[in-house]
């Protein structure tokens, strides 16, 4: 299960993201906003977080804006690696390197076709699981 959230600034990209989701098979759990009224991210990305520290989903997405207030939110929360991308590369990077759970984007800075393959990327690519990455995960910690 994934959990996705967003704000007023995120709304419009999260109904693409959560569209391709379900034409793509993925479980996902919205947990806000679910209008486009303004609103504040932290109540969002927090509940995104805490729903993939928990354990009750497996990774998250979040969108705002710029993509940095919901990261800076997420983490905050014990156990979250929120990871900022604007490019499949670091969606690629942060997943194989950091095991990035939670996926944050801008929707005022990348379009929605660039968002669904960074989507994509950061969905199909799993952990390197190499030692020094390992290493460097239990540092962080
Ligand atoms: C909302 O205007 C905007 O501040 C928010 O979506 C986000 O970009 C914050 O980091």
């Amino acid at each position: 299960m994934l959990a996705i959230g967003s704000d007023h600034g995120g709304f419009a990209l999260k109904q693409e993201v959560m569209a391709h989701l379900k034409a793509r098979g993925v479980e996902f759990k919205d947990f806000g906003t679910y209008t486009e009224a303004s609103c504040d991210y932290p109540i969002y990305a927090r509940a995104v977080a805490q729903a993939v520290a928990s354990g009750e989903c497996e990774r998250g997405i979040l969108i705002c804006g710029t993509g940095i207030g919901v990261s800076i939110t997420a983490n905050k929360v014990h156990g979250i690696r929120a990871a900022l991308c604007g490019d499949c590369f670091s969606a690629k990077a942060t997943r194989e390197h950091n095991d990035a759970n939670v996926l944050c984007m801008g929707a005022r800075v990348v379009g929605g076709g660039l968002a669904l393959l960074i989507v994509d990327t950061f969905l199909d690519t799993a952990f390197s699981g190499d030692e020094r990455h390992v290493r460097r995960i239990s540092l962080i910690e």
